[in-house]
């Protein structure tokens, strides 16, 4: 009795032993393996803080700037504090400084056929481009609430939206190169005023068209009503050289540019 019994456990523990061999080309399905993995994944979480809400956020912000979300209406709740971080960050900073740097070098290359028959146009976004947004998010919640377009605009009346401080110096440069400039805004008519006055308060000036939304734009897809402004511009005889922007439905549709540069923008998205 005593051999038979310890007969099968042997013969129970080898066939566990075979299948534990076997079974690692599986590995997927493996409830060991799948142990294993959550163990490492709570001991990565503590080593570095939380980390995979961190991840989630900063994969989340990765691919809003890569154009894959699309069309969001608010940050997602859990992760407001993290974008709220990120756009007040030396980061943000430091991002937006390396895109203007990439365009700088653009521009050292191309501007050597620059015709100088000034038809060579350079167009700019305003908001989160030349000037920033961003001390109205802070005291809104950093993107996690819906937009109250009555409330930013009540904001944007004020003229008080602080310089983004690398395009700034780059739209000078842009300027001296001999380019025209031309800024294209979502903002609307109503705001026209308010926007020259913020514009040229932060150091803005020597632009040669500023374009902003009537009433009959405000139906339309902001792609729409951007191409439809530089359509405008090529039939006028410009050459776009490249456009500025945080959006991407600033770049969509045709004519477009020899070049386009985007600047970080994960608080708000328009379509
Ligand atoms: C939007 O903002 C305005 C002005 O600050 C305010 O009166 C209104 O109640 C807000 N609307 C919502 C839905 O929060």
């Amino acid at each position: 009795m005593a051999i038979t019994d310890r007969l099968l456990f042997l013969c129970a523990f080898a066939v566990t032993i075979i299948i534990i061999i076997i079974c690692p080309a599986s590995a997927d399905w493996n409830i060991l393996n799948q142990l294993r993995k959550t163990q490492t994944q709570t001991q990565r979480g503590a080593v570095s803080g939380g980390g995979s809400l961190k991840n989630f956020c900063e994969s989340w912000r990765f691919n809003v700037e890569l154009n894959n979300v699309r069309g969001f209406e608010v940050v997602p709740q859990e992760c407001i504090d993290f974008i709220g971080k990120y756009m007040t960050s030396t980061q943000y900073k430091a991002d937006c400084q390396r895109a203007v740097e990439e365009c700088q070098l653009y521009l050292s290359s191309c501007c050597c056929t620059l015709k100088g028959d000034g038809k060579d146009a350079w167009i700019f976004d305003v908001d989160d481009t030349l000037i920033s947004t961003v001390p109205y998010f802070k005291k809104h919640g950093f993107g996690g609430n819906k937009l109250n377009l009555t409330s930013l605009e009540g904001w944007m009346q004020k003229s008080e939206a602080p310089a983004l401080e690398h395009t700034l110096r780059l739209f000078h440069e842009i300027k001296e190169k001999g380019f025209k400039v031309f800024l294209i805004s979502t903002r609307r008519e109503s705001l026209r005023d308010a926007t020259v006055d913020n514009l040229i308060k932060e150091g803005y000036h020597g632009w040669s068209g500023l374009v902003l939304r009537d009433l009959e734009d405000e139906n339309k897809h902001v792609k729409n009503y951007k191409a439809e402004a530089r359509k405008r511009l090529v039939n006028e005889g410009y050459r776009i050289w490249g456009i500025i922007g945080d959006q991407w439905s600033s770049f969509d549709g045709s004519p477009s540019a020899k070049r386009t540069f985007k600047l970080p923008n994960s608080l708000y998205y328009i379509s």
